[in-house]
């Protein structure tokens, strides 16, 4: 559907869970605990429901998120169902990767279409130090990235770019040199504890990328739902992508919203406002009233984040909370 700016929105994150196995600096340092008990989180059939009036509405693709999505009971399941709802386009996953070798063939056998792994670095002790997981292991990575690709699951690596891995970025990329796999940078967003780190720039590492591959240029193929900046190089077999969401707003082309796990209908990052479709689900609504609301609040979605300005932002919750 279109938004009061016009911009069609055709996709939605889910996300099923505030809990993670992981500990990242920037999302939920060590010592934070999820504040959410197991009945306010949705059940999976009040996430199809909703996801049914999505479609509803024109939006067919869906990414599960979280927390980490994998630590939910019966995700493989959901991303089934979700599959199987008439007019869905797009199923897919964004996970820390952990969990995902002993489940991906139940992932691949339930339609998943594909999948972002968030990776920060690929040395143990950097990985200890940002995520607080000490059995990080890069041949590990390897041989996930290898079982990934041979089942074809397309498959992207996000690395949230800090201080820590400002000299790994060259590295990282390198990924796509031995597999077909897109590798993306993302700019730190001054989300939750993401506000208080050091921010590093895009600019930054494309100089570092060129001086390896000299090469690389832009690309206008389209490599999935994001806002990233994609670049090619002969010698990488994926794309290096850019996604700048601080110094390059990119709210004009923005074709998304977010349904936290509490069942919050959130049209923007940055703000704080968010449709209650738990309440209204939880208190008998029918089909029409849930569509009707999520129209209501897709129509509003905001013009754009204010992550520049930050006396205006409203969002305090934080990336693990909102979903990704
Ligand atoms: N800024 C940018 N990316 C973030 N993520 C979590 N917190 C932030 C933040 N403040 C990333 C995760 C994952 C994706 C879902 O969001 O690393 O790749
Ligand atoms: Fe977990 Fe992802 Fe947050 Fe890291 S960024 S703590 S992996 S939800």
């Amino acid at each position: 559907m279109l938004d009061q700016y016009g911009r069609n929105i055709d996709y939605m994150r889910l996300s099923i869970t505030d809990r993670c196995n992981l500990r990242c600096r920037y999302c939920m340092p060590q010592g934070v605990t999820c504040p959410e008990s197991h009945d306010d989180i949705l059940r999976y059939e009040e996430i199809l429901r909703i996801c049914r009036a999505a479609l509803a509405l024109g939006i067919a693709k869906f990414k599960i998120t979280g927390g980490e999505p994998l630590v939910r009971k019966g995700c493989v399941d959901l991303i089934a169902e979700l599959k199987a709802l008439p007019g869905t386009e797009q199923v897919t996953l964004t996970t820390n990767g952990l969990l995902l070798q002993e489940k991906l063939d139940s992932l691949c056998a339930a339609g998943l279409d594909a999948v972002n792994i968030s990776l920060d670095t690929l040395d143990t002790e950097k990985f200890r130090a940002i995520t607080g997981y000490s059995e990080f292991s890069a041949a590990a990575l390897r041989a996930l990235l290898e079982n990934c690709c041979t089942r074809g699951l397309r498959t992207k690596l996000n690395a949230v770019l800090l201080e820590e891995n400002r000299d790994e970025v060259a590295d990282l990329a390198a990924l796509a040199e031995d597999f077909p796999v897109d590798v993306r940078f993302i700019e730190l967003m001054p989300i939750g504890f993401g506000g208080s780190l050091t921010r590093v720039s895009p600019d930054e590492v494309l100089d570092t990328l060129r001086a390896r591959w000299p090469d690389l240029h832009p690309t206008e193929e389209k490599r999935g739902n994001g806002p990233a900046h994609y670049y090619a190089s002969e010698r990488l077999q994926g794309r290096i992508g850019l996604i700048d969401a601080v110094s390059h707003a990119f709210c004009a082309g923005c074709n998304r919203v977010r349904l936290t796990s509490t069942g919050q209908l959130k049209p923007c990052l940055s703000f704080d406002s968010t449709a209650d479709l738990r309440a209204l689900l939880r208190a008998g609504c029918t089909d029409e009233e849930l569509k009707s609301a999520l129209e209501q609040a897709i129509y509003r979605k905001p013009r754009a984040h204010s992550f520049e300005r930050r006396e205006e932002m409203t969002e305090r919750r934080t990336m693990s909370q909102i979903g990704g």
